[in-house]
């Protein structure tokens, strides 16, 4: 039986691939303010704004590539059952080979139409489709006639796929937990679901506010410090042998 290990990720991970954090200096936040671009009410007062600015993160992925963090991520599946939960909305875990994925605020490739679903109701993944990284602007219509709009979680909405990320944290013999300033709630939150005795390991390179007897700071960048993670793996597997 293989171990589990919950791997939670945020920005943070993607950074080396030349995708900006939303909250370090010169963050996308310092570039946009987040209620326009990135929320329910932003939508609806200027839904054009939010797909260009949706169509240039699109834009921008087709040009980054996954970085080692994202690779070593991926072959922790070797010898580890691996869930991947991730606040990112870029494709770089799946790209470096992550099997098993879950993207708790949304896809920069899949788009569904807004009428969709009540946004406190979550939607049917039947209507959600992949667009690659081609643009959406207002007009652009879904199969039922509706205007299409990113398959992103704003904020004001729901995050639908936040009850099976705490059954694979609760349910993980080891947390991991790689380039997030834990600022936004409920994907925050999620490592407190971890079992008892469940080691902890946060890979970012600034201080972090968590406080719990069975964590790891790794505090380096995410390359450098999934290779520091992967050695503390190894003595942990020698003390099981
Ligand atoms: P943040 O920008 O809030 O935090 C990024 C974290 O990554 C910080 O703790 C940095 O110290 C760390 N970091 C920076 N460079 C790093 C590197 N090279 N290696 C490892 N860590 C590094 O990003 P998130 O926590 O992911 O949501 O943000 C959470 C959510 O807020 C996002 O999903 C997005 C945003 O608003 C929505 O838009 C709904």
């Amino acid at each position: 039986m293989k171990q589990k290990i919950a791997v939670l990720t945020g920005a943070g991970v993607s950074a080396e691939s030349g995708i900006g954090t939303f909250r370090d200096s010169n963050g996308l936040w310092e570039q946009y303010r987040v209620e326009d671009v990135a929320s329910i009410e932003g939508w609806r007062r200027n839904p054009g704004l939010v797909l260009d600015f949706y169509n240039a993160r699109r834009r921008q992925l087709k040009t980054v590539k996954p970085n080692n963090a994202h690779r070593a991520i991926a072959e922790l599946e070797e010898k580890y059952h691996v869930t991947v939960v991730t606040q990112n909305v870029d494709n770089l875990h799946e790209r470096a080979g992550s099997t098993n994925v879950i993207h708790l605020h949304g896809e920069l490739t899949k788009v569904r139409p807004v009428d969709c679903c009540n946004e406190n109701d979550g939607f049917s993944e039947k209507q959600v489709f992949d667009i690659g990284y081609d643009e959406i602007h207002i007009g652009d219509l879904a199969p039922d006639g509706s205007q299409l709009r990113p398959h992103i979680v704003w904020f004001g909405e729901a995050v639908p796929k936040i009850e099976k990320a705490i059954d694979i944290v609760e349910a993980a013999d080891i947390i991991l937990i790689v380039g997030t300033s834990l600022q936004v709630y409920p994907a925050a939150g999620l490592y407190r679901y971890a079992k008892a005795d469940a080691p902890i390991f946060i890979i970012d390179p600034k201080d972090v506010n968590v406080h719990d007897p069975n964590l790891t700071h790794i505090k380096d960048v995410a390359t450098e410090g999934m290779a520091s993670f992967r050695k503390l793996l190894s003595e942990r597997e020698k003390n099981f042998e």
